[in-house]
């Protein structure tokens, strides 16, 4: 099968390159011409493990290739994927900005000859594929086509192992020839019995919100139990274990942090906020997670100025990962970088260190000491702070690490190790839920 992707984000180029892994013929579109250059020279403009090697594999097997020229894609696809932007608009009222949606919608809609199916892909208000539909059709009145909606559910860090092996694929439309193409597109999923999910455009756009949130809530929910563990000598490790066993709950996403970030979670819960709001209908539960998770930051902020004796200025800081969650080098509503500027502005020395974002953080925080390695960020520092559990800060060498600081305290906001392994090493421990 003939597809396009408009859009050549993370999202665009992670389902072109396996979509054309599926066996299909894949363009990847995008108007930014320079991006297209760089990655017909082989240049992956994000750091997803796989990706690269994947690209290459298709692009040499010629079912891959990229363009910036709808002419030149769209008429001979039978599905066109619409991956563009939709961040949050700028007046900052949580709404999602659609302008790339519907400018794509028009362009494509030019460029329609034989039947096609218009696939939304990237996360969009509900009504939104029904506007698609609209404008397609404004804008080219003879056009033979349907909308279909295809929310993501990809996680950044293990988006290929997601997209080859998902827990499900969400298929919204109203048409009957538009569900066949879609069954097609998916064609080795149905061959593995992943279970497909058929419903109209708006239930489909629904469920990719509601899905973030409950796992946004699920977070706050856990954070929220391990400030009460703190407080009643509970520990938040066990606790989640033992709710977590329950099948109706479930163990993953229990795992206390800084408060949840990245580009889906922070966006998506407000996106979901404002379209209850329209409609006239509370959701509160997604409000308090939203609530919670702002409040989780703030109170990294006084944990690490308590573990300082109530005081940074002066302080040197180790930073441990600078990414939202590992595997990443994406900084988007990144925890971390809520947290350390408040201390830095009081006059704390940040030295940070993260193994994929620091050349993005650089850009954004030159006032940070970037170094090569956890030891070095240690060096002379009077408390370390594990942010981000990248795999190689979980098997640190903790007497090292503390023969290179100043202080002796250690945060651990992603409980990588156990109290005892960091009070074994000399340390003073703060964790998260846990004494
Ligand atoms: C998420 C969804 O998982 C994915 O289905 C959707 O399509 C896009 O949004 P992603 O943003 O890549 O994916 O990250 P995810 O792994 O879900 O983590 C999001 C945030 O939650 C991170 O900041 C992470 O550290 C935090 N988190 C996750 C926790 O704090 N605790 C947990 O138990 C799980």
């Amino acid at each position: 099968m003939n597809i396009t992707m408009i859009g050549t984000g993370y999202v665009g180029l992670v389902t072109g390159a396996c979509l054309a892994e599926f066996g299909h013929r894949v363009t990847c579109m995008d108007l930014d011409l320079g991006k297209i250059e760089r990655l017909k020279n082989g240049e992956i403009p994000i750091y997803e493990p796989g990706l690269d090697v994947l690209v290459a594999k298709n692009v040499k097997d010629k079912r891959l290739r990229f363009s910036s020229d709808m002419a030149d894609c769209v008429p001979s696809a039978q599905a066109v994927f619409v991956a563009v932007g939709t961040p949050s608009s700028r007046r900052g009222d949580g709404y999602a900005d659609l302008t790339y949606i519907y400018a794509a919608a028009k362009d494509i809609a030019k460029h329609l000859t034989d039947y096609t199916v218009v696939v939304d892909k990237s996360t969009v208000p509900v009504g939104t594929a029904r506007q698609v539909q609209r404008i397609i059709r404004e804008e080219n009145p003879e056009a033979d086509f349907d909308v279909a909606s295809n929310p993501e559910f990809l996680r950044e860090g293990a988006a290929i192992n997601d997209f080859m092996r998902p827990d499900r694929v969400v298929v919204g439309t109203d048409s009957a020839k538009a569900r066949e193409i879609m069954r097609e597109v998916y064609n080795p999923l149905f061959l593995l019995s992943t279970p497909f999910v058929f419903t109209g455009l708006e239930s489909a756009e629904l469920i990719k919100y509601a899905a973030n949130a409950f796992l946004a809530m699920k977070i706050s929910f856990i954070n929220e139990m391990a400030t009460l563990c703190e407080e009643v000598d509970a520990d938040v490790v066990d606790l989640a274990k033992g709710v977590g066993l329950d099948g109706r709950i479930g163990s993953k996403f229990l795992h206390p942090g800084p408060g949840y970030g990245g580009s889906c979670f922070p966006k998506d819960t407000l996106a979901l906020l404002r379209i209850a709001q329209e409609h006239g209908v509370t959701a509160r539960s997604v409000e308090a997670a939203v609530e919670i998770n702002s409040a989780q930051k703030a109170r990294m902020v006084k944990k690490i100025r308590d573990a300082l004796g109530g005081n940074e200025a002066g302080k040197t800081i180790a930073a441990l990962g600078l990414a939202f969650k590992p595997e990443t080098d994406d900084l988007r509503e990144s925890p971390p970088l809520s947290i350390l500027p408040p201390l830095a502005e009081k006059g704390a020395i940040i030295r940070a260190h993260d193994p994929q974002a620091m050349k993005e953080a650089k850009k954004l925080y030159p006032n940070f000491i970037y170094v090569e390695n956890a030891y070095e960020a240690c060096d002379g520092a009077d408390v370390v702070v594990l942010f981000t559990e990248w795999n190689q800060y979980r098997a640190l060498d903790l007497a090292d690490l503390k023969a290179k600081m100043k202080g002796s305290i250690f945060v651990d906001l992603r409980n990588v190790y156990s109290p005892k392994q960091i009070t074994d090493a000399g340390f003073t421990y703060y964790g998260l839920g846990r004494k």
